[in-house]
């Protein structure tokens, strides 16, 4: 085993693939360079989900494939971090006591001083305040052309099945200036598109002035020379608002794709869910948006088998999700988690019941993705590419502004430049296309490659 080498294993949002880049920048400023496995590496770092039961699971089968790799190797240092560990530390320390430091949520800087605690017994330490903004820690970022910006952390909504504001704490925003400021340093970084991270985006700045700022931000950053792309994640429904809207639609960089959470199609869901919007303002919202911004992809996560949920009930996602025709879906099962209420409601649904809504529900998104993606046949699109395609090699991958995946043949294309396409061909998850120009700007030179190794994809809340 090599010294002073690190690998960090990303589960769930991109909140915490964010964390992960900060956890790996912190390594990196104290001297450890990336390993290519967690096997090999000095200091093995699992960011950790909580959000269902199978983010709990998977950690703990990760942690025990380490054990005797770790036995065989006592320098090896094991850190667990992120959501679960704000949870369970007692847990982790049981189930696996070989586990060398736990950091919560809100100590992620408090890491190389953990480590070195570490190297005289085990180094637990959770704390329930926000001790820096992830933010304001050196990054080791895993991609040249992208950067993820956090533009508020913890939430204050009440959603009955969401263990979020249980693990992230209370909202707090981050000063305008030091986001746009960040922006501007990974513009000078080479970077073009931008992604905003927040828990509830929509409401942010309401701590900072009484009100949110949310639309100003997009204005600002807009005016930002060298930016070609903002990307949100995620706005929550009931305050996604007008002047969201307007700025979205009158600004160059912000992409035409929105994340609409939906939940549930029901009204008496979401009054269980604690949702505080009902069927027909969602709906309102989806027409407002798609008024302001013919073409828009509008993608959303769906919760099937929350307690109580009758078939009537189900039967309204599945006529919403008809209604809406969504680009995309998140799919889950219902997840009963601590510190919850829903996880105490009477009536949770049997497993099969939720599997079959499940089946049909994936059914409809699926026929609905094919049809949106064969929608956009024949058009010519802006690719932003991102490196050679997993299934072929001989092939490049970028995305649309829609957030729409197109593989695509170019001998020159680099990571990180523009691409003018044709689509020829759609399935339900990715385009195909045909070289039609580019590049539009020259590349900017590239940094090594992705350092998260394994990310489980899901959306970030609400
Ligand atoms: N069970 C299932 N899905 C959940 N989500 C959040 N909490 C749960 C849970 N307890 C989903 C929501 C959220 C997404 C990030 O995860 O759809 O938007
Ligand atoms: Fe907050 Fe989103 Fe969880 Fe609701 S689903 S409590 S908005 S993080």
């Amino acid at each position: 085993m090599g010294a002073k080498t690190y690998f960090v294993t990303t589960y769930g949002c991109q909140m915490n693939e964010h964390d992960s880049e900060r956890l790996a920048g912190m390594l990196e400023t104290e001297g450890y360079s990336q390993a290519d496995s967690p096997d090999e590496a000095e200091v093995v770092v699992f960011n950790t989900c909580c959000i269902r039961e199978k983010a709990d699971q998977r950690l703990y089968g990760n942690l025990g494939h380490l054990k005797p790799i770790k036995d065989a190797n006592p320098d090896m240092k094991i850190v667990v971090g992120g959501c679960l560990a704000q949870k369970d530390k007692a847990t982790i320390q049981k189930r696996a006591p070989y586990v060398d430091v736990v950091l919560g949520t809100h100590n992620l800087g408090s890491l190389p001083r953990l480590l070195r605690e570490a190297e005289h017994g085990p180094a637990f330490e959770i704390v329930e305040q926000t001790e820096t903004f992830p933010s304001a820690l050196p990054s080791r970022r895993s991609s040249p052309w992208h950067g993820w910006v956090s533009i508020s952390i913890g939430c204050n909504n009440s959603c009955t099945f969401c263990i979020v504001p249980a693990v992230r704490g209370r909202e707090a925003s981050r000063r305008l200036g030091d986001i746009v400021a960040e922006v501007e340093a990974l513009v000078v970084d080479g970077v073009v598109e931008v992604t905003l991270l927040g828990q509830n985006v929509n409401s942010y700045g309401r701590d900072l002035d009484g009100t949110p700022m949310f639309a100003r931000l997009l204005r600002e950053l807009d005016r930002v020379e060298g930016l070609e792309r903002v990307r949100f994640t995620s706005p929550h429904p009931k305050d996604f608002r007008d002047d969201t809207i307007a700025a979205m639609a009158e600004s160059r960089t912000v992409c035409e794709h929105i994340h609409l959470p939906l939940q549930s199609g029901s009204d008496s869901v979401l009054r269980r869910m604690k949702r505080a919007y009902n069927r027909g303002r969602y709906l309102e919202k989806v027409h407002k948006v798609r008024e302001a911004m013919p073409g828009i992809a509008i993608t959303t996560d769906i919760i099937v088998g929350f307690p109580a949920e009758t078939d009537a009930e189900f039967d309204e996602t599945l006529s919403l999700v008809e209604e809406v025709g969504y680009d995309g879906a998140f799919t889950f099962q219902y997840s009963p988690r601590p510190m919850t209420e829903a996880a105490e409601f009477a009536d949770q649904i049997p497993k099969e019941v939720v599997q079959e809504r499940f089946d049909r529900l994936v059914a409809v998104q699926e026929r609905w993705s094919l049809k949106r993606n064969e929608a956009v046949v024949g058009r010519i699109e802006e690719v932003l590419v991102e490196g050679s395609s997993k299934k072929d090699a001989s092939r490049v991958t970028g995305r649309t502004r829609t957030n729409k995946l197109v593989h695509f043949s170019d001998d020159t294309a680099a990571a990180g430049t523009f691409r003018t396409v044709e689509v020829t061909s759609a399935s339900p998850h990715h385009l195909e296309g045909a070289l039609v120009g580019g590049p539009r700007r020259d590349p900017r030179p590239t940094l090594t490659l992705p350092l998260v190794s394994a990310t489980s994809g899901c959306s970030s809340c609400p």
